[in-house]
């Protein structure tokens, strides 16, 4: 991974700004540590002065001078282990008893506080170091001079100070470090997903993103957008197929009709044959337009685009309708079609195409099975489940041929002699597919028996009266 595409990533930049947010803070907390501390040491350097004075004063009352003399004396050799600091001296400053060898000069004139350096005699390494002191004037014009050595807070000072310096460059450092990994690690992921839609955008339309399987948002991305590729290939499949049917199936009547045409023009002849010749032309371009639209209609059911657009309807009404479209046709050929779907029964769906898929099944029974005896459509609730079922008594179809029966352009030798094109039964499968549901092709002893099983909606709405579209006929035929 280059260095500069790391530094320019977006995770890089939000470590960052996190890194700078979290010294600003750490930095504002250490501050007011600091500052407390220093205020409560100083506070207590200032308090143990007080009570060394308020004690001094006691004894030079008690005793004068001379005793005064002794106690600095005694507490100047005992107590430098606790940093205390006492001169007492006559009024040309003169030291007189004490632990540091001169008056400081910053000390001479009013009487008060003052902070001031010193060195200190029975220190191991005698050094300069800071002290802070309360001087007074003594009746006799004698000086004292009581305080402590304040290196405990300069060194609290510093502690500090280095504590501050060195945790801000230790989260500088993890920071940042966290900061290169955590970019890293993002990179390397959204990489594996630009290389996959780069390989697809480079013609390599199988390939998939790559999944690691720990189902964080990158999986969820590559899952969803592979969910995407998938569903683009079916619909291009969908496409390619439509091609390929209009290829297979159509070029061959247009063709046929566009010879026809050439030879009715090649010889002379008179009105009466013209006038065959052009019914014959609007019968087949009619054969044409139909089987146009059962491929359009088995790719957009295949699509599943139609999913988003399903209104609730009721089933039974639409069986009524499309039944009563086709029963004179059914007479013609000597059969009947009976309807038992007594209650409505609700489902989700495509009503046109529905409407459909049933007039293709029913198309089926009157052509194959008509004159044989009744067609018999049938509407029942199953649980949960509509159970939509066309029989017919007409020769069936052979149990090992059935699943064939339902692909695009079969045609059964038997049926050779009926016209047809063989997308009936395909157009069947793909609605049934759209709904989700069942279907089957079952002996109806004899004849066939063809079941759809669809789910119901929970509520039927009311039934519309003769508001479902009825269906086109497909075939003249
Ligand atoms: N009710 C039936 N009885 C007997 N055979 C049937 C029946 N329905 C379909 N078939 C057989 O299944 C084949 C496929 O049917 P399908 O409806 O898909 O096409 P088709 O009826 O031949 O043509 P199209 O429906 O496109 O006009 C038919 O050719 C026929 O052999
Ligand atoms: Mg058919």
């Amino acid at each position: 991974m280059r260095p500069n595409r790391l530094l320019a990533s977006s995770t890089f930049r939000y470590a960052l700004v996190y890194v700078a947010m979290f010294g600003v803070s750490m930095v504002g907390i250490l501050a007011f540590v600091y500052w407390e501390a220093v205020a409560v040491v100083s506070g207590q350097t200032d308090e143990t002065i007080r009570n060394e004075i308020a004690s001094l004063a006691e004894h030079y009352q008690e005793r004068g001078l001379g005793q005064l003399i002794s106690v600095i004396a005694e507490r100047s050799g005992n107590r430098f282990g606790q940093r205390g600091i006492y001169l007492l001296a006559d009024p040309e400053y003169r030291p007189l008893a004490g632990n540091i060898d001169a008056w400081p000069t910053v000390a001479r004139g009013e009487p008060g506080w003052v902070d001031f350096l010193i060195g200190i005699e029975s220190a191991p390494r005698p050094s300069r170091q800071l002290a802070r002191a309360h001087t007074f004037v003594l009746p006799g014009g004698f000086r004292l001079l009581v305080g402590r050595d304040t290196t405990e807070r300069t060194e609290l000072r510093s502690l500090i100070t280095e504590a501050l310096l060195g945790a801000l460059a230790l989260t500088t450092f993890l920071a940042v470090a966290g900061g290169v990994v955590m970019s890293r690690n993002l990179l390397r992921r959204i990489d594996a997903i630009n290389r996959g839609s780069q390989a697809i955008l480079g013609g390599d339309f199988r390939r998939r993103m790559p999944i690691r399987g720990n189902d964080d948002e990158f999986d969820q991305l590559a899952a969803n957008l592979n969910r995407m590729l998938e569903r683009i290939e079916q619909l291009m499949a969908g496409m390619h197929n439509v091609a390929n049917d209009i290829a297979h199936d159509l070029r061959s009547p247009i063709s046929r009709l566009r010879s026809r045409l050439e030879v009715t023009l090649l010889s002379p002849q008179d009105a009466d044959t013209y006038r065959a010749a052009l019914e014959e032309t609007i019968r087949e371009t009619e054969e044409i337009l139909a089987t146009f639209n059962a491929i359009l209609d088995i790719a957009l059911a295949e699509s599943g685009a139609l999913r988003n657009e399903f209104d609730d309807f009721d089933l039974a009404a639409l069986i009524a309708d499309v039944a009563e479209f086709y029963a004179p046709v059914a007479e013609e050929k000597g059969s009947t079609v009976t309807v038992d779907a007594p209650t409505p029964l609700a489902i989700r769906g495509n009503r046109h195409l529905l409407s459909q898929a049933l007039a293709n099944l029913i198309d089926n029974a009157v052509k194959y099975g008509g004159g044989r005896g009744p067609i018999e459509l049938t509407l029942h609730r199953e649980g949960t489940a509509a159970v939509l079922s066309v029989g017919d008594r007409g020769p069936g179809i052979p149990e090992n041929l059935r699943d064939n029966a339902l692909k695009r352009f079969v045609r059964l030798e038997v049926s050779r002699h009926t016209p047809g094109s063989g997308l009936g039964l395909a157009l069947v499968a793909a609605v049934a597919q759209l709904h989700d549901a069942e279907l089957r092709l079952e002996d109806n002893e004899p004849g066939l028996r063809v079941m759809l099983r669809l789910p119901v909606t929970s509520a039927a709405p009311a039934r519309k009266a003769k508001t479902t579209s009825l269906p086109v006929a497909r075939k003249a035929g």
